[in-house]
């Protein structure tokens, strides 16, 4: 059986990636799917090693019903290209850093941009909340939740056309 690794990237691994790594945990639980797909979350910069998220992003994702309890740590070139399927980036910024990364552009095929999974064509990058007010972080959960379910969908369908061709 196929089994997929998302990881979720923006810069501070304590506002946008976080929450986005509680929403699609929500999702591949309420699928029944925690077996066959795994989330994780980094961050390009090593500020906040070790903190939980903002706690005006855990207030907002609590009042939606996610509780957020992932421990900052940063992006590790060494071992998150092999070991991830799907590397999230949250806005272009995130998005040209770990590109920059990949020296040798062997996983330039796994780094994707999450603004790519919103129903909305015209949207082009989650925005960072951090100096934003409470309503900020409100509103990049509503384009999480959004994108995440989109995203879902589509590792749901690359594990399904996966598994059909093994057998
Ligand atoms: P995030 O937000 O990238 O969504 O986690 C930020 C968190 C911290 C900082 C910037 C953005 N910072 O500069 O410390």
């Amino acid at each position: 059986m196929t089994k997929k690794r998302i990881l979720f990237v923006c810069l501070g691994n304590i506002c946008r990636s976080p929450a986005a790594e509680g929403i699609m945990k929500s999702i591949i639980s309420k699928n029944n799917m925690d077996d066959q797909i795994s989330v994780d979350s980094a961050g390009t910069i090593d500020y906040h090693i070790g903190e939980k998220p903002d706690p005006r992003m855990r207030k907002a994702a609590q009042k939606r019903g996610y509780t957020l309890d992932h421990l900052c740590r940063q992006f590790d070139p060494d071992e998150d290209f092999e070991e991830f399927d799907y590397i999230v980036t949250m806005d272009d910024e995130n998005f040209f850093n770990i590109l920059q990364m990949d020296e040798e552009g062997k996983y330039t095929d796994k780094v994707m941009k999450m603004a790519n999974f919103s129903s909305d064509p015209s949207f082009t990058e989650v925005p960072d909340p951090y100096y934003s007010r409470n309503e900020g972080f409100n509103n990049v959960l509503g384009i999480l939740e959004d994108t995440c379910n989109n995203l879902f969908e589509k590792v749901k369908d690359d594990i399904e056309s996966e598994n059909k061709q093994q057998n």
